[in-house]
């Protein structure tokens, strides 16, 4: 039986039990947006835990989406965030930044331009600003050129992540931000090599991947996938256009986090079907593979689903993998994030 006080090691990392705290955004930035002493203080007090996901933190101005979530791009936020890793590491404990990049869930009133995203599809509903709650505006279509640079921006929040002492990143690719809406058919509908077929969709994705995963080591690089699960402003997408980027790649991040109300239970079926096939996070877990835990290294056998002929190829060869689980479930993971939240304060969940 699985022990969860048992060290593991993920990736790179070396955790000294199996819990991991989910990232939850607060909104308590402080002068430049970056990390404060309470920031340290909030991290540090939850340092038993381990590995801690922050909360939600922009690669760039142009990607933050609510007031005051701190950013990975400017000196005062590394210096900020080197509080926190401090703070952590002080306690033995182990953080990572979750990079999150909100795309079109912004506003001009945040950022001072237009928000930007695969394609110009408004989201429904309304965004929270300082001024209050406004609606959201259209975003402006990232041209193919500009592509480059967003993963240049994503490849520097690692770089500066790393600079601070944190122990790797996870790119939040969940819940409506920017990397969903490259994976989603309802928010890319693109034209270029980056849109229409799931390999195209998932291009983007896995260009990010592989370019901060060539910077800082893959073994540092998680993704937060939340296959099949509701955005923040987008219906459930079909079923058979469900694109996790855990699944989309030969390439193998550290771990991949993913958080689906749909995980199915393992049956005797469903466990002969895994057991010599590459399965995607959706799929049911096999008995030594517990839905929430990290997960045992994979073998290298080709995926079926990454090996798409014109989708990109990532040739790193290690596996693992922590699932969170539904809030219905009483696992240890959840109840560390539930208590967790009880001190955030956003209207939305990131
Ligand atoms: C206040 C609050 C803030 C959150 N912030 C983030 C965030 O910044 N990034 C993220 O990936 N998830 C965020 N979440 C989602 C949690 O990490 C977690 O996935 C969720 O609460 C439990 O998972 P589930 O409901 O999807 O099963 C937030 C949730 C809450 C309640």
């Amino acid at each position: 039986m699985t022990d969860l006080f048992a060290p593991y090691q993920l990736g790179d990392l070396s955790l000294s039990n199996r819990l991991v705290m989910a990232p939850l955004t607060r909104n308590g930035a402080g002068v430049g947006e970056a990390p404060t002493e309470l920031a340290a203080q909030y991290y540090g007090q939850r340092a038993t835990a381990g590995l801690i996901v922050t909360e939600g933190t922009q690669p760039s101005a142009a990607g933050q989406g609510y007031p005051h979530t701190p950013g990975l791009h400017t000196d005062e936020q590394v210096a900020g965030w080197r509080l926190v890793a401090d703070a952590v590491h002080a306690r033995g404990g182990k953080v990572i930044a979750q990079l999150m990049h909100t795309g079109r869930i912004s506003h001009s009133a945040i950022i001072g331009q237009q928000p930007v995203a695969p394609s110009a599809v408004t989201p429904d509903g309304e965004v929270y600003t300082e001024q209050g709650m406004q609606a959201f505006q259209e975003p402006r279509a990232l041209e193919t050129a500009e592509l480059a640079g967003i993963v240049a921006e994503y490849v520097d929040a690692a770089r500066r992540a790393v600079e601070a002492g944190l122990d790797g990143i996870e790119l939040h690719a969940a819940n409506g931000y920017l990397l969903q809406q490259f994976l989603s058919d309802s928010t890319n509908i693109r034209t270029d090599g980056y849109g229409g077929s799931p390999q195209n969709r998932a291009r983007f994705v896995i260009e990010v991947a592989s370019a901060v995963s060539e910077a800082i080591g893959a073994g540092r690089v998680g993704i937060g996938s939340r296959p099949g699960a509701r955005s923040t402003t987008s219906p459930r997408p079909r079923p058979r256009r469900r694109t996790p980027p855990c699944s989309t790649g030969s390439r193998r991040s550290a771990c991949c986090t993913c958080t689906s109300s749909k995980v199915p239970r393992p049956t005797s079926a469903s466990r002969s079907a895994s057991s010599g096939r590459g399965r995607s996070s959706s799929t049911p877990a096999s008995p030594d593979r517990p839905t929430c835990g990290p997960r045992r290294p994979r073998s290298t056998a080709a995926n079926p689903t990454c090996s798409a002929s014109d989708g990109p190829s990532w040739p790193i060869p290690t596996w693992s993998s922590v699932c969170r689980p539904a809030p219905s479930s009483t696992s240890p993971t959840w109840r560390a994030s539930t208590a967790a939240a009880s001190t955030a304060t956003p209207t939305t969940r990131p």
